[in-house]
């Protein structure tokens, strides 16, 4: 019998073929929606192997109604969506896509700074609803970038991608993360500061951690407090990483002076008061949505998937502690 695998959302083509290609049989939801727990529940039942996406909330319910499952291959780089330590105790393979969508991310990132500093939204809204009337000396000041001070807070992949793009911007950057990044260091002269001497100093504060309890809020009041009145927030990372309400009281006071999203503390809600200020930049958690990133993280997603069904080591495996185990449940 061939495995069975369950792709909870329609990916790119090149994935999908990928997973025929090995011989496997392949069923996609048929809705283009994310599914409710009971759909996953009944989804992943009597599957080999699930391909999964990050608004599918893979808890301790989904792992055990996938009771055949060797692996949950999750279709981007951020797993905070599964309990990987219940899928370890379970003898589950957890992977993802990093690499891939790290440029992709970072220049949705950069995307989000220009707009934001030159707040190229609110414009666009203004000159479509036919207010352009007249250039002016005062008219729609923004904020220079050039010479500025990037603050990148977590600098792995895509931190050290937002922070090497600002050097034809000739910023000075600093960083604040647990470990040394040498590149960083050594190529662009960034320097790495705790977080509260980043938020003092930075004219720019992007936000490239996971999520994980001890990032949940690590922005609020506080933080805000500790920034510039002029400083910009860039968040592509999670919503819950800044406590979204903090963020609207701070915007509406000015104690920032604007912010740029991509991610949303209760997605895909916003919190009440965001969407009616002018200065966020507000888009729909599109940083790795380009047509080129996707089939990679199509391809990656079944490359991994199909690594773990033939039974070899799948490269991007987040609970690499499972495949040390020689406990490790087989099936099929
Ligand atoms: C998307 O947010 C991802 O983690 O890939």
């Amino acid at each position: 019998m061939p495995a069975n695998i369950f792709v909870t959302r329609d990916i790119p083509r090149e994935g999908i073929d990928l997973l025929i290609r090995n011989g496997f049989r392949v069923d996609v939801s048929p809705h283009d929606r994310g599914l409710s727990k009971a759909e996953l529940l009944e989804g992943v039942a009597d599957r080999d192997g699930v391909l999964c996406q990050f608004t599918d909330t893979v808890d301790r319910d989904v792992l055990e109604a996938a009771s055949r499952a060797l692996v949950f291959s999750n279709y981007a780089v951020g797993y905070n969506n599964i309990d990987v330590a219940c899928a370890t105790r379970l003898g589950i393979l957890v992977t993802n896509t990093p690499g891939v969508l790290t440029d992709a991310t970072a220049d949705l990132a950069w995307a989000l700074l220009f707009a934001a500093a030159r707040r190229i939204a609110e414009g666009d809204r203004f000159t479509r609803a036919g207010n352009f009337r007249a250039w002016g000396p005062m008219f729609f000041l923004g904020r220079d970038i050039t010479g500025k001070t990037l603050g990148v807070v977590g600098a792995g992949r895509i931190g050290t991608a937002v922070a090497m793009r600002s050097a034809g911007f000739r910023m000075r950057v600093l960083y604040a993360d647990g470990f040394v990044n040498p590149v960083l260091e050594n190529e662009h002269k960034a320097v790495r500061v705790e977080l509260d001497e980043l938020l003092n100093e930075s004219d720019f504060v992007s936000l490239h951690v996971p999520l994980l309890p001890e990032t949940r809020h690590l922005f609020g009041a506080r933080e805000f407090g500790l920034m510039k009145k002029t400083a910009v927030l860039i968040n592509t990372s999670r919503g819950p990483v800044v406590k979204e309400k903090a963020l609207v009281d701070a915007l509406k006071a000015g104690t920032i002076a604007a912010a740029g999203l991509d991610v949303y503390e209760n997605e895909p809600a916003l919190e009440p008061g965001l969407a009616a200020l002018d200065n966020v930049v507000i888009v729909p958690h599109i940083g790795s949505a380009t047509m080129e990133t996707r089939v990679k993280m199509a391809v990656m997603a079944a490359g991994n998937l199909a690594a773990a069904l033939r039974g070899e080591r799948p490269p991007d495996l987040v609970n690499a502690d499972l495949w040390s185990l020689s406990s490790r449940r087989m099936h099929g």
